[in-house]
């Protein structure tokens, strides 16, 4: 096994010319040295070798900058998230996952990364608030700031990024509540996913949110309050409306439902009113849970549902107040 990488070294000292920038060089080892532990951390980053080389890094094609930074995962590594990851300043995609032992907070020079367009830091032990300075990245497509320990509330101004697809901010311990802001995202945005889920988020839904197109949401296991038929409409793109384990109160039965909706779970929350006969024109249904909720009248009939779905019992409807018909009992009262 050993052999290997001597064979490489030889052949890459003879045969292929060192094409990466000397800068994006150092600021890689500046990187690489600012971790304490492991003693030798990256042990692929060696100087004999051209860095566009080096395990997690990626180079243009064409102009060979650093493009691409994924490390992931790392079980061993000890530290912060370096501050020189801004010399980097080629950077289009930075991914950081599955680094138990990496702690402390979001650096600022992660705001003065222009290029970037993805940015991953998930399973991870970074706390401290997601910074608003996020919003100065406005190239950024993707952002997963998923199962760390972020606290604090979301900033408003993400929702100036005209660019953003999708945001995972779920599995931190987020407080406060979905900023108004959200419901006014730039008209350039494409349908955008939200997910916050499991986090400590409370409060009333924005009434804005109903503008936003989304392509998914899942908000489900916060503190969250009010009116969530907004995440509702028909010919909107949704596939995914997640908003269980909340405090929602509205209405059901003035909630009409797209088309392309192939997951809903409304469960554990105190939901009113009935279940819609329109609900039946979601014909991708795949999973439906609306048990612990205060729901009555009868369950539709004439499903026109295009894939038979084992995922329904009379469980996605127990614990309402008085829902009847198939497939649970009838109504007792
Ligand atoms: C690495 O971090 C873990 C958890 O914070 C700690 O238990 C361990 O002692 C650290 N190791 C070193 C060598 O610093
Ligand atoms: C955070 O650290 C704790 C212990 O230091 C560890 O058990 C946990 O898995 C870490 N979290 C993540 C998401 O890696
Ligand atoms: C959830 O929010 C309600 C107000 O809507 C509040 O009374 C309750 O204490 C909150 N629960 C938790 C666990 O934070
Ligand atoms: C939502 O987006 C889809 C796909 O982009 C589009 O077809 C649909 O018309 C949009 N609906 C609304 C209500 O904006
Ligand atoms: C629906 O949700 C309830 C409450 O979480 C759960 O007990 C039940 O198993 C779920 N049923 C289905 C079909 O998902
Ligand atoms: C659900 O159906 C099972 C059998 O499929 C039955 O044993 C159970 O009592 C039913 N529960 C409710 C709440 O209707």
């Amino acid at each position: 096994m050993m052999i290997l990488p001597i064979v490489f070294l030889v052949f890459s000292t003879h045969s292929s010319a060192e094409v990466c920038h000397p800068k994006d060089r150092a600021a890689l080892v500046a990187f690489k040295r600012s971790f304490s532990y492991p003693p030798n951390p990256f042990p692929t980053w060696d100087p004999i070798f051209d860095c566009c080389d080096w395990y997690g890094v990626q180079c243009d094609e064409t102009t060979h900058y650093v493009t691409g930074l994924d490390i992931a995962p790392y079980e061993d590594l000890n530290g912060t998230i370096p501050p020189s990851v801004k010399d980097l300043q080629h950077l289009t995609v930075l991914r950081l996952h599955k680094i138990p032992n990496l702690v402390g907070q979001i650096p600022p020079e992660i705001g003065d990364l222009p290029n970037l367009r993805s940015l991953t830091i998930s399973w991870t032990n970074i706390s401290g608030p997601i910074p608003g300075f996020l919003a100065k990245l406005k190239s950024l497509v993707f952002l997963d700031l998923s199962f760390n320990r972020l606290s604090g509330s979301i900033p408003p101004v993400l929702a100036t990024l005209p660019y953003l697809r999708g945001f995972d901010l779920s599995r931190n311990q987020l407080t406060g509540p979905i900023p108004e802001s959200f419901g006014h995202l730039p008209a350039t945005a494409e349908v955008p996913a939200l997910v916050l889920s499991h986090n400590k988020l409370s409060g009333e839904v924005p009434a804005s949110l109903v503008n936003v197109n989304f392509s998914s949401v899942d908000i489900s296991r916060n503190n969250l309050s009010g009116d969530a038929s907004v995440f509702f409409g028909q010919g909107k793109a949704t596939s995914t409306i997640d908003i269980s384990r909340n405090n929602f109160e509205f209405d059901f039965s003035k909630v009409r439902f797209t088309e392309s909706l192939d997951v809903l779970d409304i469960s554990h929350n105190k939901i009113y009113g009935t279940i819609p006969q329109q609900i039946t024109d979601a014909v991708y249904l795949q999973f439906l849970n609306v048990s612990y909720n205060r729901l009555c009248g009868k369950i539709p009939t004439g499903w026109k549902l295009r894939y038979r779905s084992e995922s329904w019992d009379n469980t996605s409807f127990f614990h309402n107040r008085c829902l009847s018909g198939a497939p649970l009992e009838p109504c007792k009262s």
